[in-house]
Protein backbone atom coordinates (compact mmCIF):
# COMPACT_ATOMS: atom_id res chain seq x y z
CA UNK A 1 0.00 0.00 0.00
CA UNK A 2 1.39 3.81 -0.67
CA UNK A 3 2.42 5.82 1.62
CA UNK A 4 -0.02 8.99 3.15
CA UNK A 5 -0.22 12.23 4.64
CA UNK A 6 1.10 11.61 8.05
CA UNK A 7 1.93 8.36 7.75
CA UNK A 8 5.66 7.05 9.29
CA UNK A 9 7.95 7.41 6.51
CA UNK A 10 9.77 4.05 6.63
CA UNK A 11 13.26 3.67 7.53
CA UNK A 12 15.87 2.22 5.87
CA UNK A 13 19.61 1.28 5.40
CA UNK A 14 20.92 1.79 1.91
CA UNK A 15 24.50 1.76 0.45
CA UNK A 16 24.91 5.47 -1.21
CA UNK A 17 27.14 7.93 -2.86
CA UNK A 18 27.94 9.45 0.48
CA UNK A 19 28.58 5.83 2.05
CA UNK A 20 26.11 3.58 3.75
CA UNK A 21 23.33 5.57 5.47
CA UNK A 22 20.35 4.81 8.18
CA UNK A 23 17.93 7.19 6.94
CA UNK A 24 16.72 8.11 10.25
CA UNK A 25 20.48 8.95 11.89
CA UNK A 26 20.73 10.59 8.42
CA UNK A 27 18.08 12.88 8.91
CA UNK A 28 18.80 13.22 12.98
CA UNK A 29 15.80 15.78 14.24
CA UNK A 30 15.40 17.85 11.14
CA UNK A 31 13.13 17.56 7.71
CA UNK A 32 14.40 15.16 4.85
CA UNK A 33 13.32 15.55 1.01
CA UNK A 34 13.91 12.02 -0.54
CA UNK A 35 13.39 11.82 -4.22
CA UNK A 36 13.31 9.19 -6.85
CA UNK A 37 14.56 8.93 -10.46
CA UNK A 38 14.24 7.02 -13.41
CA UNK A 39 17.62 6.25 -14.51
CA UNK A 40 21.12 7.62 -14.26
CA UNK A 41 22.57 9.38 -17.61
CA UNK A 42 19.57 10.51 -18.62
CA UNK A 43 18.78 14.52 -19.89
CA UNK A 44 16.05 15.12 -17.25
CA UNK A 45 17.87 14.02 -13.79
CA UNK A 46 20.67 14.87 -14.65
CA UNK A 47 19.31 18.49 -14.62
CA UNK A 48 16.91 17.64 -11.67
CA UNK A 49 20.29 16.61 -9.38
CA UNK A 50 22.30 19.75 -10.64
CA UNK A 51 19.18 22.09 -9.38
CA UNK A 52 19.19 20.27 -6.21
CA UNK A 53 23.12 20.74 -6.07
CA UNK A 54 22.58 24.65 -7.01
CA UNK A 55 20.32 24.97 -3.97
CA UNK A 56 21.99 23.13 -1.58
CA UNK A 57 22.66 26.20 1.12
CA UNK A 58 18.40 26.56 0.49
CA UNK A 59 17.95 23.23 1.81
CA UNK A 60 20.36 23.76 4.34
CA UNK A 61 19.08 27.33 5.55
CA UNK A 62 15.76 25.60 5.99
CA UNK A 63 17.43 22.11 8.29
CA UNK A 64 16.57 20.09 5.19
CA UNK A 65 18.80 16.85 4.05
CA UNK A 66 18.01 15.70 0.50
CA UNK A 67 18.91 12.53 -0.54
CA UNK A 68 18.24 11.42 -4.42
CA UNK A 69 17.72 7.80 -5.25
CA UNK A 70 17.62 5.50 -8.42
CA UNK A 71 17.79 1.44 -9.07
CA UNK A 72 21.07 1.76 -10.78
CA UNK A 73 24.47 0.60 -8.86
CA UNK A 74 26.74 2.54 -6.82
CA UNK A 75 29.32 2.61 -9.72
CA UNK A 76 26.85 4.19 -12.50
CA UNK A 77 26.03 6.54 -9.60
CA UNK A 78 29.08 7.85 -9.14
CA UNK A 79 30.20 7.76 -12.65
CA UNK A 80 27.09 10.02 -13.74
CA UNK A 81 27.89 12.35 -10.89
CA UNK A 82 31.04 13.16 -12.53
CA UNK A 83 28.57 14.43 -15.94
CA UNK A 84 26.15 16.20 -13.97
CA UNK A 85 29.00 18.47 -12.03
CA UNK A 86 30.51 18.89 -15.25
CA UNK A 87 27.34 19.99 -17.23
CA UNK A 88 25.39 21.76 -14.35
CA UNK A 89 28.36 23.51 -12.89
CA UNK A 90 27.75 22.05 -9.68
CA UNK A 91 29.43 19.74 -7.20
CA UNK A 92 27.04 17.20 -6.35
CA UNK A 93 27.56 16.30 -2.81
CA UNK A 94 24.02 14.99 -1.21
CA UNK A 95 23.30 11.58 -1.00
CA UNK A 96 22.73 9.24 -4.15
CA UNK A 97 20.84 6.13 -2.62
CA UNK A 98 21.35 3.23 -5.31
CA UNK A 99 18.36 0.67 -4.47
CA UNK A 100 19.46 -2.04 -6.88
CA UNK A 101 17.25 -4.95 -4.92
CA UNK A 102 14.43 -1.87 -5.10
CA UNK A 103 13.62 -2.21 -1.59
CA UNK A 104 13.58 1.22 -0.64
CA UNK A 105 11.77 2.18 -3.99
CA UNK A 106 9.32 -0.58 -2.91
CA UNK A 107 8.50 0.91 0.71
CA UNK A 108 7.80 3.82 -0.84
CA UNK A 109 5.76 3.30 -3.67
CA UNK A 110 7.96 4.83 -6.13
CA UNK A 111 7.55 1.94 -9.09
CA UNK A 112 4.56 2.64 -10.80
CA UNK A 113 4.29 -0.16 -13.19
CA UNK A 114 1.54 1.16 -15.97
CA UNK A 115 4.73 3.66 -16.14
CA UNK A 116 7.76 1.56 -16.16
CA UNK A 117 8.13 -2.71 -14.91
CA UNK A 118 11.95 -1.69 -14.05
CA UNK A 119 12.10 2.10 -13.02
CA UNK A 120 11.16 4.50 -10.31
CA UNK A 121 8.76 7.48 -11.15
CA UNK A 122 9.86 10.73 -10.16
CA UNK A 123 8.74 10.86 -6.89
CA UNK A 124 9.59 13.28 -3.98
CA UNK A 125 8.66 13.06 -0.19
CA UNK A 126 8.87 15.70 2.50
CA UNK A 127 9.84 14.37 5.73
CA UNK A 128 8.78 16.15 9.14
CA UNK A 129 11.13 15.98 12.17
CA UNK A 130 8.75 13.54 13.25
CA UNK A 131 9.42 11.30 10.56
CA UNK A 132 6.35 11.56 8.88
CA UNK A 133 5.01 12.36 5.47
CA UNK A 134 4.22 16.13 5.25
CA UNK A 135 4.07 16.21 1.38
CA UNK A 136 4.78 13.65 -1.72
CA UNK A 137 4.41 14.28 -5.63
CA UNK A 138 4.52 12.43 -8.43
CA UNK A 139 5.66 13.19 -11.75
CA UNK A 140 6.05 11.51 -15.34
CA UNK A 141 9.44 10.37 -16.33
CA UNK A 142 9.41 13.24 -18.94
CA UNK A 143 9.00 16.32 -16.68
CA UNK A 144 11.24 17.63 -14.92
CA UNK A 145 10.15 18.88 -11.21
CA UNK A 146 10.34 22.62 -9.68
CA UNK A 147 12.57 22.63 -7.06
CA UNK A 148 11.74 26.16 -6.15
CA UNK A 149 8.22 25.03 -5.48
CA UNK A 150 9.48 22.54 -3.45
CA UNK A 151 11.66 24.87 -1.41
CA UNK A 152 8.30 27.30 -0.69
CA UNK A 153 6.10 24.23 0.02
CA UNK A 154 8.81 23.19 3.16
CA UNK A 155 8.91 26.83 3.59
CA UNK A 156 4.68 26.55 4.16
CA UNK A 157 5.05 23.27 6.50
CA UNK A 158 7.79 25.17 8.57
CA UNK A 159 5.55 28.35 9.41
CA UNK A 160 2.32 25.63 10.25
CA UNK A 161 4.90 23.73 12.00
CA UNK A 162 5.95 26.68 14.10
CA UNK A 163 3.68 29.69 14.09
CA UNK A 164 -0.28 27.59 13.53
CA UNK A 165 -0.42 29.53 10.01
CA UNK A 166 -1.72 27.68 6.75
CA UNK A 167 -0.40 29.38 3.41
CA UNK A 168 -2.57 30.46 0.67
CA UNK A 169 -2.34 29.62 -2.99
CA UNK A 170 0.69 30.79 -4.75
CA UNK A 171 1.75 32.27 -1.17
CA UNK A 172 5.11 33.44 -1.46
CA UNK A 173 7.70 34.45 0.97
CA UNK A 174 7.22 37.78 2.63
CA UNK A 175 3.26 37.63 1.48
CA UNK A 176 0.65 37.23 4.36
CA UNK A 177 -0.54 33.98 5.50
CA UNK A 178 -3.75 32.68 7.04
CA UNK A 179 -4.77 31.89 10.30
CA UNK A 180 -5.84 28.68 10.58
CA UNK A 181 -9.37 27.57 11.57
CA UNK A 182 -8.34 26.28 14.88
CA UNK A 183 -7.21 29.48 16.08
CA UNK A 184 -10.11 31.82 16.95
CA UNK A 185 -9.89 35.73 15.87
CA UNK A 186 -9.57 36.69 19.44
CA UNK A 187 -6.48 34.43 20.58
CA UNK A 188 -5.49 35.19 16.38
CA UNK A 189 -5.45 38.69 17.63
CA UNK A 190 -3.41 37.94 20.60
CA UNK A 191 -1.20 35.20 19.08
CA UNK A 192 -0.35 37.48 16.19
CA UNK A 193 0.82 41.15 17.12
CA UNK A 194 1.40 42.38 13.25
CA UNK A 195 -2.28 42.19 12.79
CA UNK A 196 -5.20 39.83 11.51
CA UNK A 197 -7.16 41.24 9.07
CA UNK A 198 -10.25 39.22 8.87
CA UNK A 199 -11.83 38.80 5.46
CA UNK A 200 -14.52 36.53 6.92
CA UNK A 201 -14.84 34.79 10.19
CA UNK A 202 -13.40 31.92 8.64
CA UNK A 203 -11.02 33.70 6.36
CA UNK A 204 -8.33 35.51 8.20
CA UNK A 205 -5.02 36.82 7.36
CA UNK A 206 -2.01 38.13 9.07
CA UNK A 207 2.05 39.46 7.83
CA UNK A 208 4.25 36.36 7.78
CA UNK A 209 5.38 35.89 11.47
CA UNK A 210 8.90 35.31 11.23
CA UNK A 211 9.77 38.43 8.90
C1 LIG B 1 15.25 11.75 -18.34
O1 LIG B 1 15.70 11.86 -17.20
O2 LIG B 1 15.54 12.55 -19.21
C2 LIG B 1 14.29 10.65 -18.69
C3 LIG B 1 14.35 9.45 -18.02
C4 LIG B 1 13.48 8.45 -18.40
C5 LIG B 1 12.56 8.66 -19.40
C6 LIG B 1 12.50 9.91 -20.05
C7 LIG B 1 13.37 10.89 -19.69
Amino acid sequence: MSLRLGDVAPNFQAKTTAGDIDFYEYLGGGWGVLFSHPADYTPVCTTELGKTALLKSEFEKRGVKVLALSVDPLDKHKGWVNDINETQNVTVDFPIIADEDKSIANAYDMIHPNASETFTVRSLFIIGPDKKVKLFITYPASTGRNFYEVLRVIDSLQLTANYSVATPADWKEGEDVIVVPAVSTEAAIEKFPKGVKVVKPYLRYTPQPNK
